[in-house]
């Protein structure tokens, strides 16, 4: 017995080997297949090193600049922005370091510019972020810079210990880190998919080396003579699969993991309904925005003319197509069908795309006329777009983020001067923003 014990180490050793070898094969070919985390993760890790002379410009600024930076910040960014995490746009913490001032500032100033320069980082991103379109400021330089100075100051603040060093040591593994956080939740599943697949792979892969190398193994046993009975049982032995049928354990466990799967399952059916961010359906008329709102400029209102008026912002008529379109591009086999519209009186049957539920109440004027919010900020690069598709989530939380977040335009009305009093009195640090007006209440949304 010992001695078939000392013999078979070599060959156990060989099977360790073999399946090493096979996990390392498997995982090579798996992340060979996802460049998209990879090559994410290196480019931007490579301009990391450069960026810190850049950042200590930026970081040196004083409580004024970050104090003033800080309210930039809130009336212009933090739609979109968090320091700390992905919002609309990227996390900003680290920004100092990840890019030169001289790259920041004409990027906020405008962004498509950068993009349409050809400049790799910001194509990078901008396809990164499904080309979303971020917004130009008319801000200064000045005012960027404190806008980043109170985000290194942020970023500082929450992070005391080494904050520094792990980002310029661990540029490249942060940055790889941002490149996996940066993706939608669609983005982080699909990487979550990806790496059960490998693990399931590379398991497959595990068993069925093990089960060939046993197999190898009995069969040279058998070829030797010197074996005594005991070890001539246990080498014929047979696994018996009815035990494992009447095992309590095994029965348990299997049930167990049956019931979470459906649970799993019921659960992100649940999540998903009503949920349909980039919905872009055909619509009958191949009508563009990116032709009528951006190349002609043709105020939204001009169609949408309920918008700042009432609750809901209408969809035009014909009617108002034939302003224009009695005379232009009349042979237009797509104009055509406005005509035909119109001549048998029915509607053109535009696809709705953005729905809340009935439980759900949402107003118009009150963010476009009151809260002077552009459509931009909700419904995304409109004039940009040629079929149009939903933007934004349109849940809960994303209508209570904003509330909380956005700084409620009090200025030139009575009505809050002493609401504001009251609020700066109590808690001057934070902002006046349209929660603390009541907009997280459940009754201002919900019926
Ligand atoms: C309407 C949403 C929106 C607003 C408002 C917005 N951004 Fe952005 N921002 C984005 C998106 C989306 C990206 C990702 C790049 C892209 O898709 O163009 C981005 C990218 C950036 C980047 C590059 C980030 C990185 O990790 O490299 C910086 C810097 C930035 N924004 C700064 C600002 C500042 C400063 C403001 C306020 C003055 C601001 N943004 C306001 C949407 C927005
Ligand atoms: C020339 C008329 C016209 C102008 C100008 C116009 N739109 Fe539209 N819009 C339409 C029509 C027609 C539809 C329905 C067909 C479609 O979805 O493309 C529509 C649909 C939409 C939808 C989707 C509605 C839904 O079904 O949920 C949004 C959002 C929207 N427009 C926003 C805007 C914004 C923002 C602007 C200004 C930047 C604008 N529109 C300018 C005619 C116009
Ligand atoms: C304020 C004027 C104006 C209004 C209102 C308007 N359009 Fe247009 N539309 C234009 C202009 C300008 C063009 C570009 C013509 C060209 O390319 O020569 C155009 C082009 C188009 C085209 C492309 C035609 C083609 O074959 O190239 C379609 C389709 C279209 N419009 C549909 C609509 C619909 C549907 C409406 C109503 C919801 C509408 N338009 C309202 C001005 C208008
Ligand atoms: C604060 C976010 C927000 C802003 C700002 C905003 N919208 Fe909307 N929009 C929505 C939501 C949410 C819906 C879905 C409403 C519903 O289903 O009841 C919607 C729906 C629409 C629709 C479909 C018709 C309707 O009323 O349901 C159109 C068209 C539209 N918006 C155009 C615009 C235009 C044009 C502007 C700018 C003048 C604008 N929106 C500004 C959030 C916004
Ligand atoms: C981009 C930011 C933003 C988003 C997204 C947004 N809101 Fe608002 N909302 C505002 C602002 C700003 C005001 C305050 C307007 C004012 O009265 O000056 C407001 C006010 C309101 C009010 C009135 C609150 C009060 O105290 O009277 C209601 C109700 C409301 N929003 C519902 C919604 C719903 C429902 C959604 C999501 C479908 C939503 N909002 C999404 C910015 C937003
Ligand atoms: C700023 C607006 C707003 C406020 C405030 C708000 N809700 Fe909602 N709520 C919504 C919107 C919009 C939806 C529909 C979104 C969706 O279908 O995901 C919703 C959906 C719901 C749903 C349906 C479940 C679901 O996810 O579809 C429940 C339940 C709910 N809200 C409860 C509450 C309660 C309780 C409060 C107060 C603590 C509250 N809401 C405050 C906007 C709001």
């Amino acid at each position: 017995m010992n001695s078939i014990r000392l013999r078979t180490l070599p060959h156990f050793l060989l099977a360790l080997f073999l399946s090493f070898a096979a996990f390392g094969e498997a995982s090579a070919q798996t992340v060979g297949s996802a460049p998209a985390v990879s090559k994410e993760g290196v480019v931007p890790g490579a301009t990391a090193a450069a960026a810190p002379a850049a950042a200590a410009g930026a970081t040196t600024g004083d409580a004024a600049a970050i104090a003033a930076g800080d309210a930039l910040f809130k009336g212009n960014c933090a739609q979109c922005h968090a320091v700390k995490e992905v919002v609309v746009g990227p996390a900003l913490a680290g920004i100092a370091k990840r890019r030169p001032m001289s790259w920041i500032i004409p990027w906020v100033k405008n962004s498509s510019k950068v993009v349409a320069s050809g400049d790799e980082y910001a194509v990078k991103i901008f396809n990164q972020y499904q080309k979303q379109q971020m917004p130009s400021f008319q801000l200064s330089d000045a005012e960027i810079t404190s806008i980043v100075s109170y985000i290194t100051a942020e970023e500082e603040k929450a992070s005391p210990v080494g904050g520094d060093t792990k980002q310029v040591a661990g540029g490249e593994a942060a940055a790889g880190g941002d490149a996996a956080a940066a993706g939608t939740e669609a983005g982080a599943a699909k990487y979550v998919d990806l790496l059960l697949i490998i693990l399931v792979v590379v398991l497959i892969v595990l068993v069925v080396t093990l089960v060939i190398i046993a197999n190898i193994m009995k069969d040279v046993l058998r070829g030797r003579k010197d074996l005594d009975g005991r070890d001539v049982e246990l080498l014929e032995q047979r696994f018996d699969w009815t035990q494992l049928y009447k095992s309590k354990l095994i029965r348990g466990l299997a049930l167990g993991i049956f019931a979470l799967v459906v649970l799993y399952e019921s659960v992100q059916g649940v999540m998903a309904i009503g949920l349909s961010q980039g919905y872009q359906p055909t619509q009958p008329i191949a009508f563009s925005h990116k032709l009528h709102a951006g190349e002609h400029q043709i105020n939204c209102a001009y169609c949408h003319t309920s918008v700042y008026k009432s609750k809901s912002a209408n969809i035009p008529s014909a009617n108002i197509c034939m302003n224009c379109h009695s005379q232009i591009k009349t042979e237009s086999p797509e104009i055509k069908k406005i005509y035909r519209a119109i001549q048998k009186n029915q509607p053109i049957q535009w696809v709705r795309i953005h729905n809340l539920p009935d439980l759900a109440y949402f107003n118009h004027s009150q963010h476009t006329q009151v809260g002077g919010i552009e459509c931009q900020t909700c419904h995304g690069p409109i004039q940009n777009m040629d079929v149009v598709y939903q933007y934004s989530p349109l849940t809960m939380g994303w209508c209570i983020n904003c509330h909380r977040e956005t700084p409620l335009n009090t200025k030139g009305n009575a009505y809050y001067d002493n609401l504001v009093k009251l609020h700066d009195k109590e808690n001057g640090a934070v902002p006046f923003t349209v929660s603390s007006n009541g907009g997280t209440e459940c009754s201002k949304c919900h019926y």
